[in-house]
């Protein structure tokens, strides 16, 4: 049996995927690429997970990036087929319709920077640190850092982290708005399990369209985006849940969404 190297563990409908690779400080190979994909497909598929958080193992990295030790001699081509591939899997990411969360336990750097950038929410222990130092490599991020960067922190941020490859902590990766929140090291988990549980608590089809809205609308034209908007505020009211939320409301009632 081929070595695991990303970890899956349900618990109360949120799914901790851990990538585990500590020797490499949990850099991304092709093998813990193709693990990840999977795994995200068998969540898509799994009912009783509502949400995910997605952490690195041990306490020094989160993801310290794309695997050096595989690159060093890949051709174009192989070079070209793995940043495809990487694209794919945090897409699978971004489009899942569930939450999931970034728990950055320490260093997410160039591909695991870009692998955060995927999911919805960053949580980042205070030791964390980030950046894109693929310039330091003689390449560019690969994984899709120069363009969710920008999106994420505008563009002027991303040309700095990029053009530089310099690394900043957790608390200036969250006054740029890389991240969400910054927490001492020991709530990490416990903090990325409570937002998890405040979402899986809404409706998931609202959960879902709200994601969807979001993603899609940010590639559009404001115009293009409010009409996407407007389609999925209309299918929201196709669903029972919308009754369920606004009948408890008007009732003073807390609502039991029930993803219908
Ligand atoms: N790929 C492969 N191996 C890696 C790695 C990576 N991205 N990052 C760390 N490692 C390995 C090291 O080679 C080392 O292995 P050995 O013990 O066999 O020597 C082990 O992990 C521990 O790392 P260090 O000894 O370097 O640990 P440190 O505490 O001195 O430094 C660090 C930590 C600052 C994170 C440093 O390891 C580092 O700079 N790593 C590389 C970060 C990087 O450049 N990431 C971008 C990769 S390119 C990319 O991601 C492209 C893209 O966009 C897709």
């Amino acid at each position: 049996m081929s070595e695991r190297f990303v970890d899956l563990a349900v618990e109360n409908g949120i799914a901790v995927v851990t990538i585990n690779r500590p020797k490499s400080l949990n850099a991304l190979s092709v093998e813990v690429l193709e693990q990840l994909g999977q795994v995200i497909k068998d969540i898509e598929k799994d009912d009783k997970v509502r949400a995910v958080i997605i952490t690195g193992s041990g306490s020094k990295a989160f993801v310290a990036g794309a695997d050096i030790a595989a690159m060093v001699n890949m051709t174009a081509k192989e070079a070209r087929d793995y940043s495809i591939f990487a694209h794919k899997v945090f897409e699978s990411i971004e489009q899942l319709p569930k939450p999931v969360i970034a728990a950055v336990n320490g260093y997410a750097l160039g591909g695991g920077n870009e692998l955060a950038m995927a999911c919805d929410i960053r949580v980042a222990s205070s030791t964390a640190n980030f950046g894109q130092p693929e310039i330091t490599l003689g390449i560019i991020p690969g994984f899709g850092g120069t363009q969710r960067l920008s999106r994420l922190v505008g563009k002027g941020k991303a040309m700095e982290l990029i053009l530089t490859g310099k690394m900043i902590d957790a608390k200036t990766a969250e006054s740029i708005g890389l991240v969400n929140v910054v927490v001492p090291p020991e709530k990490l988990m416990e903090t990325a399990k409570e937002i998890a549980q405040k979402i899986i608590n809404f409706s998931p089809l609202a959960i879902s369209f709200a994601k969807e809205a979001v993603n899609r609308g940010i590639e559009m034209t404001l115009e293009q985006g409010c009409k996407y908007e407007i389609e999925l505020w209309t299918d929201c009211f196709t669903t029972e849940d919308q009754d369920i939320g606004m009948t408890a409301f008007l009732n003073k009632q807390k609502p039991t969404f029930k993803g219908a």
